[in-house]
């Protein structure tokens, strides 16, 4: 098949990669002429395991093409999948100007019957004004469908290869046969539904997982103040097969581009279908009181080894890992930009490394100071916090630590390190519902 992917984010280069990689010939169409131009030599816009190497792969073969022109693409397709952003507005609604406008510029140049893929992350019940949109161009030649994909940043190749289930949401008998045709080389159960549902299942999906987490997270607090092992309790927890102990990790709260905001959107959505999503809005309560008890925590950590309570004006303070979560360079909503702004606050000085994010993190946060490893942050540092869960911070050597810190404080955001070696080392060690 032809196909035409509009928007080269992580969605829709993903996506591009995955279909060419299948043998299809695919255009990726970007407004950014920067972005385009450095794909077409083969360089990714961000950092993701993989994706490098099907690009290149699949421009040598001559089945991925990038471009800025609608013209160029849309009319040889037969299926053009919108992968363009919905970032939140102001108020927590998704914002679709994106949206309508891909969709809008698709359809002035479709030719012949085109099948137009909703893949972005869309609020249920603009159905209508897509469709106003398209038939302002095409006459009837045209139908809708929705694909949500359900990608981790970090093993979004592996994710999209190899999905838990492929979701084709259309009434259209021939669309859903083109879709199921286009995924036939991949595994996974199919969930053939409505457009509707299809979009549904990708908002509750997000929901869902941003509620376990901020479960696990309310757990966490419960664990510190009674006195018992969040580990423990989540070991046992899961154990239930019916529960299950994936996407159980207590932390600093839920970040990135997509768990925020779909749960932001999701309560304004169930909000104007007339129900009022309280389960919703408490669990992003708890997302949004994770950041404040953080910075507590740090604190009284800092106190107790002093034994008074601490100034922070004048200390520094080490931050390990400033990606949303690790093996990503993406910042969108990551709890460390909030953690650092309240630790600038409070006057002290950063000092912060990770992996991948130096380079984005500079643009946003100028006043930090960025190293190039772990040891040249922790250098003369008051105390180490632990943010992002990188593995090559697992295992550090903790004795060449405490020689080169000033005091020797870890605050672990993500019960990343083992407790009772450090402690044994003379560290004092915090972590998260322990
Ligand atoms: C995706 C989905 O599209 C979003 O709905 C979902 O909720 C999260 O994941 P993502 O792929 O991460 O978003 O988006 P982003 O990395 O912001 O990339 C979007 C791309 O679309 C950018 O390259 C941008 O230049 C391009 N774009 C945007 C267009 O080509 N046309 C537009 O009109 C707007
Ligand atoms: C998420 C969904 O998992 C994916 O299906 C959807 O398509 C896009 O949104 P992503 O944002 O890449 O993917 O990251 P994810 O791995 O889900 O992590 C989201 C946030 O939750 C991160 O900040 C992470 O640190 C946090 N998290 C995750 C926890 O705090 N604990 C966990 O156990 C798991």
């Amino acid at each position: 098949m032809t196909i035409t992917v509009i928007g080269a984010g992580y969605v829709g280069l993903v996506t591009a990669a995955v279909f060419s990689e299948l043998g299809n010939k695919v255009y990726c169409v970007d407004i950014s002429e920067e972005r385009v131009n450095s794909l077409k030599k083969g360089k990714v816009p961000f950092f993701e395991p993989q994706l490098p190497e099907y690009l290149k792969r699949n421009i040598e073969e001559k089945r991925l093409f990038f471009t800025t022109s609608y013209s160029e693409s849309v009319p040889k397709s037969q299926i053009v999948f919108i992968c363009v952003g919905t970032p939140p507005t102001n108020n927590g609604e998704a914002d679709l100007s994106y949206l309508f406008s891909a969709v809008e510029e698709s359809a002035r140049n479709f030719k012949g019957y085109t099948l137009i893929t909703i893949k972005s992350t869309v609020p249920i019940g603009y159905e209508d004004d897509l469709e106003a949109i398209v038939k302002k161009y095409a006459k009837n030649n045209f139908e809708f469908a929705a694909s949500p994909e359900f990608l981790k940043e970090g093993t979004a190749i592996e994710d999209t290869m190899h999905p838990d289930r492929i979701v084709i949401g259309t009434n259209s008998q021939k669309a859903q046969k083109m879709l199921l045709e286009l995924h036939a080389p991949i595994s996974g159960e199919r969930i053939i539904c409505d457009m509707r549902s299809a979009q549904l299942i990708k908002y509750a999906s997000n929901a869902f997982l941003a509620t376990k987490i901020s479960y696990v997270n309310a757990l966490a607090i419960l664990c510190e103040n009674m006195g018992a092992d969040v580990g423990k309790v989540l070991s046992g927890v899961g154990a239930d097969k019916r529960i299950g102990n994936a996407f159980m990790k207590p932390g600093v709260g839920y970040g990135g581009s997509c768990l925020p905001k779909d749960v932001t959107a999701f309560i304004a959505q169930a909000d104007s279908f007339n129900y009022d999503f309280q389960l919703l809005r408490s669990v992003d309560a708890v997302n949004n009181t994770q950041i404040e008890r953080f910075i507590n925590k740090i604190r009284k950590a800092l106190d107790a080894q002093e034994g008074k309570r601490t100034n922070l004006d004048g200390l520094t303070i080490a931050i390990l890992g400033l990606a949303f979560k690790p093996n990503t360079d993406d910042i969108r909503d990551a709890p460390s930009i909030k953690i650092i702004k309240h630790l600038l606050d409070l006057k002290a000085k950063i000092v912060a490394y990770d992996p991948q994010t130096n380079e984005n993190m500079k643009k946003v946060l100028p006043q930090v100071s960025y190293m190039e490893d772990a040891y040249k942050a922790l250098q003369k540092a008051d105390a180490m916090v632990l943010v992002t869960e990188w593995s090559e911070f697992s295992q550090m050597d903790f004795e060449k630590i405490k020689k080169i810190m000033k005091k020797p404080i870890i605050i672990d955001g993500r019960n990343m390190f083992d407790r009772e070696k450090l402690k044994s080392l003379g560290f004092s060690y915090t972590g998260v519902g322990r």
